[in-house]
């Protein structure tokens, strides 16, 4: 069978994968996986998204700053990081600017976070290169930013409801991705949100190596278990899991411009 796997958002930079990541990689298109797109989270580990993308080929890469690091990103350097990941960028790999976006689950700066989403978004916006965004427990201000600048992009881990599934199609030409986390048992509104979210506007990912779906949840995920995230919802639509993996693949593939 070909390979159907596509990975949207994946972090293969992360240290959990320090003792292994070469093998892991290297086995991971036998295990049916097509591409993956790593993510970087500051300047650093874009660049090392970049070197993976330039070693192995299903490998992509996203550049950006998560609002994670937006404590300790200093602002006033911001226009210098702003030109850095515009020059990578222009890598023929790196496909998307991210991950970038909002995170009010951790106590982290709201202004800086504010400041250095903004710019990506015009940044992305400027180059016309799709944008990767984390929202977490911050919807509200995250469609206020669909609002104002209309981008082309993804919702990673898509977390909102099912009702606000279009108001971020309305605004933008966004996609959204679900992950392990549509296979957890108590899961109900990514149940719902799988469901109802129109098939040509949903990507797979995992955001390994976190959200491993089950049966290996709490273990660390890589890209050849999203096998058991499009089997979950292959059974939540009726569907069989090749046709779950065919259209999220080629969604993909459009976001990405590949
Ligand atoms: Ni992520």
């Amino acid at each position: 069978m070909e390979n159907l796997i596509f990975d949207a958002h994946c972090h293969y930079d992360d240290e959990k994968f320090d003792d292994d990541r070469d093998t892991l990689l290297s086995s991971l298109p036998e295990k049916g996986v097509f591409a993956v797109v790593t993510n970087g989270t500051d300047i650093e580990t874009s660049r090392t998204s970049l070197e993976l993308a330039e070693k192995y080929p299903f490998v992509y890469a996203a550049v950006g700053i998560h609002p994670e690091n937006a404590a300790e990103t200093d602002i006033e350097k911001l226009d210098d990081y702003i030109e850095k990941i515009a020059q990578m960028l222009t890598h023929e790999k790196a496909v998307a600017l991210g991950e970038t976006g909002i995170d009010y689950y951790w106590d982290i700066p709201k202004d800086a976070q504010h400041i250095i989403f903004d710019r990506q978004l015009q940044l992305a916006s400027d180059i016309k290169k799709p944008i990767i965004i984390h929202d977490r427990e911050a919807h509200g201000d995250i469609l206020e930013y669909l609002k104002k600048y209309r981008p082309y992009g993804l919702l990673h881990c898509y977390s909102g409801s099912k009702e606000m599934l279009s108001e971020v199609f309305r605004y933008g030409k966004m996609w959204i991705s679900l992950g392990g986390a549509v296979t957890f048992k108590n899961a109900r509104v990514p149940v719902e949100v799988a469901k109802e979210v129109p098939m040509d506007k949903l990507l797979l990912e995992t955001d390994a190596p976190y959200l491993a779906p089950v049966p290996y949840r709490g273990k660390r995920c890589d890209s050849s278990m999203i096998s058991y995230t499009a089997q979950r919802i292959a059974n939540i639509r009726g569907m069989s899991v090749e046709d779950v993996l065919k259209y999220t693949k080629d969604n993909a593939c459009r976001l990405y411009n590949l």
